[in-house]
């Protein structure tokens, strides 16, 4: 394709081909991804994944926009989503929607994301009739971690009525896609059946309209920690450790820099 989808082509994709998405953070990382996958992240994982933040909590409105300006410029080809970070939209739909707008607004973002399901469905539909799409997340939202008690699986036995009520008022409040993070196979399955918008997986299913997952991770560029829901495609964190390794050894043999790499005294020429 030659331009973008928008938020309605990846609601189109409800039950098709899978749409591809990955987390990004900054214009390289955008322009490997670009015309690759549907849409790309700027998510509030880049506090931990980029700025070592123990959790996504620390995250701030400034730091979304300098991260989505630096994604935005590396895609042409791919939509660009931005996640509104904690406190940013929780205590009002007119407070959601200053800040919505202004993350569209100085970063170019097509849509937002933000957490949080039935509580939060409100805001999602004031937000849609404003001209603001939205992209729910629900199940495991880190930015609720201090009252979940932790990143566990979420939707188990007696919750998953509760998460199921969470999926249908998001889809019912006009999201034009959701997230689905680390809740058991089946029940994603049962939600990807039950709506009629997109779910997006990371530890969910391959049953999902579509998959994301943090890019970091599965570069194996971040390996603090990994979750059972990541699969490694690259091992980008022990490249660069051992091409640094080689660098310092090289400097201190004095083999780098090399004749190629310097400058003679007669001009022109290299
Ligand atoms: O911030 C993030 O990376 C996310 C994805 C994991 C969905 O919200
Ligand atoms: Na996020």
């Amino acid at each position: 394709r030659k331009t973008a989808p928008l938020p309605d082509d990846i609601r189109g994709m409800k039950g098709g081909t899978p749409i591809v998405s990955l987390t990004a953070y900054t214009t390289p990382m955008a322009k490997m991804m670009d015309g690759v996958c549907d849409f790309a992240l700027v998510g509030d994982s880049v506090g931990m994944v980029l700025h070592g933040m123990p959790s996504t909590l620390g995250v701030t409105m400034e730091m979304m926009i300098m991260h989505g300006t630096a994604v935005a410029r590396g895609l042409s080809k791919t939509m660009l989503v931005i996640d509104m970070p904690f406190g940013s939209y929780e205590e009002s739909p007119q407070q959601a929607f200053g800040n919505a707008a202004r993350l569209m607004r100085e970063t170019g973002a097509a849509a937002v994301k933000l957490e949080g399901g039935q509580h939060m469905a409100e805001t999602i539909g004031f937000l849609v009739r404003r001209g603001v799409p939205v992209m729910a997340h629900i199940g495991l939202t880190p930015q609720s971690i201090n009252t979940l008690g932790g990143y566990k699986v979420q939707g188990r036995a007696d919750q998953a009525k509760a998460l199921m009520a969470d999926a249908t008022a998001v889809a019912k409040a006009g999201a034009f896609a959701v997230v689905l993070e680390k809740i058991p196979a089946k029940l994603a399955d049962a939600i990807t059946a039950q709506i009629d918008i997109p779910t997006i997986g990371i530890g969910a299913s391959a049953g999902c309209d579509g998959q994301i997952l943090v890019v970091d991770d599965m570069l194996g560029l971040f390996t603090a920690f990994k979750p059972k829901f990541v699969k490694r495609y690259g091992s980008l964190g022990e490249d660069g450790e051992a091409a640094i390794r080689t660098y310092a050894e090289e400097v201190r043999a004095r083999s780098f820099p090399a004749d190629t790499h310097v400058f003679s005294d007669k001009a022109p020429g290299n």
